[in-house]
């Protein structure tokens, strides 16, 4: 019988089809995941694995499977895992595209506004019995209609996040490696220019080699003194002990964060910083979607133990 590891308890029934098929084990905790330890031994047997994006699938850890077919990743991003050495092994990586992206795109919204209108900190200060009556100035924000929003990455999620923005009449200008898209209400520009006029701009890009502090100090002194930033992708994507610096040098006006350089830790100066908003990582987390990103993390290892290709894969073998 083929042997399905699953790194973590994941949300919904879909991994009963799993149980039904193969021999399945599924770590027993639904907040931590397998350690490496444990799972450099149970991957040495296995012919499939589930696995989170805090998990890494290196060399050494992929030296451990000797009948491994696919990495099924339970997330979109995979820069946990190293495809260049699954493909050279012939192993499948799935991933869980698609059913996430409006759920993303809400979240980045949401951290968006949080961080606009004082939402976090006016919420503490409610708590706190400090409201002792209405003022003018009292957590004054700054407008998100008829502002200028800065997608950097302009794919599934960048694209849900800018259908978002013009319900606000917003101007919705974009960087993409690839070019001018040619999308409706969405204006392509130079990386410079986002970086320079944009009033929020919003992260979108994958975490490459290439977008490794792609906001670093350089261009965060380039923004705007109001800008807010928003990152909803990748932690090293943004140098974060720069921007903890222009935050509070008030270089930029706010952030609002769900990622981190070196999760689950975040830089002690954001942490007693007002303006910035921080989530623990939680963009794609609607009962829903979680639910359905196991359907399609299931789905990606049926297809590959059954000698199909998977439904959604970032690696061809
Ligand atoms: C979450 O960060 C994902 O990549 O799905
Ligand atoms: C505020 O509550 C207003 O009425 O303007």
């Amino acid at each position: 019988m083929k042997k399905v590891i699953v790194t973590c308890g994941l949300p919904g029934k879909a991994l009963d089809r799993l149980s039904k098929k193969y021999q399945l084990y599924i770590h027993s905790s639904k907040e931590k995941s397998m350690s490496d330890e444990e799972l450099k031994q149970r991957i040495t047997t296995a012919d499939a694995v589930i696995t989170l994006l805090s998990n890494k699938i290196d060399k050494k850890m992929l030296d451990a499977a000797k009948k491994l077919k696919i990495v099924s990743n339970y997330a979109v991003g995979y820069n946990n895992i190293d495809i260049e050495a699954c493909t050279d092994r012939n192993i499948w990586v799935g991933h869980t595209p698609d059913v996430l992206t409006e759920t993303t795109a809400d979240f980045a919204f949401a951290l968006l506004m949080s961080a606009a209108r004082k939402i976090v900190v006016a919420d503490k200060y409610v708590r706190n019995e400090k409201f002792h009556g209405w003022f003018p100035e009292l957590f004054m924000g700054c407008d998100i209609h008829h502002k200028k929003l800065g997608i950097i990455g302009m794919g599934r999620i960048g694209q849900a996040v800018a259908k978002r923005a013009l319900g606000f009449d917003m101007e919705v200008i974009y960087y993409d490696t690839r070019g001018d898209l040619g999308i409706n209400n969405a204006q392509s520009v130079k990386f410079e220019e986002l970086i320079e006029t944009s009033d929020y701009i919003s992260l979108h890009v994958p975490l490459l080699e290439s977008t490794h502090h792609l906001i670093s100090q350089k261009e965060l002194e380039r923004m705007k003194e109001s800008a807010i930033l928003i990152n909803t992708s990748r932690g090293p994507v943004i140098d974060e002990k720069a921007l903890t610096k222009a935050l509070q040098e008030r270089i930029i006006a706010a952030a609002g964060l769900d990622v981190y350089e070196d999760e689950p830790n975040v830089h002690s100066g954001l942490l007693n910083h007002e303006n910035v908003v921080l989530a623990p990582h939680i963009a794609s987390s609607s009962k829903e979607t979680r639910e359905k990103m196991t359907e399609v993390a299931v789905e990606n290892v049926i297809r590959v133990l059954e000698g199909n290709k998977p439904l959604h894969s970032v690696n061809k073998i």
